[in-house]
């Protein structure tokens, strides 16, 4: 049912912690499943290049796996490039997921947009594509995938 490199990324997930006064912080949760996950970014303000990133998760295995992966996937890029680490990005590295998991796949997603948001905030930047983020990741959002 999951891949080699999701049971990987789940058995010995890469980037798990905190970063002590981190340039950006996105908490979001999923209110379907309680789900939480929590982002952090250090960012280089000359460069904007991502130099680290750790999460923290109260989450399901899928969950685990895909902020792992996306964490992975964030680290040492620029906040633009960074824009393109999509929740299909990440399941694509990861070899995919089952359908009824897609949706952990968007708590990481959330989360470092959340946490890329914060960080514009402070700095006062806009970063192009880049939305308020929402508290859960359902919100304003029919019933789709179930
Ligand atoms: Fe909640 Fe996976 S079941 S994030």
């Amino acid at each position: 049912m999951y891949s080699d490199k999701v049971m990987d990324h789940f058995q010995h997930p890469r980037n798990v912690g905190e970063i002590e006064g981190a340039s950006g912080v996105g908490t979001v949760g999923n209110a379907k499943c309680g789900d939480i996950m929590r982002i952090f970014l250090d960012i280089d303000d000359e460069t904007h290049i991502i130099r680290d990133c750790k999460f923290k998760t109260f989450g399901c295995g899928a969950a685990v796996a895909t902020s792992s992966m996306a964490t992975e996937m964030v680290k040492g890029k620029t906040i633009e490039e960074a824009m393109q680490v999509t929740n299909k990005a990440v399941m694509e590295a990861l070899d995919g997921l089952p359908p009824v998991k897609v949706h952990c796949s968007l708590l990481a997603e959330e989360a470092i947009h959340a946490a890329l948001w914060d960080y514009a905030e402070k700095h006062g930047i806009v970063i192009e594509g880049l939305e308020k983020p929402k508290s859960d990741i359902h919100e304003g959002e029919e019933d789709e995938e179930y």
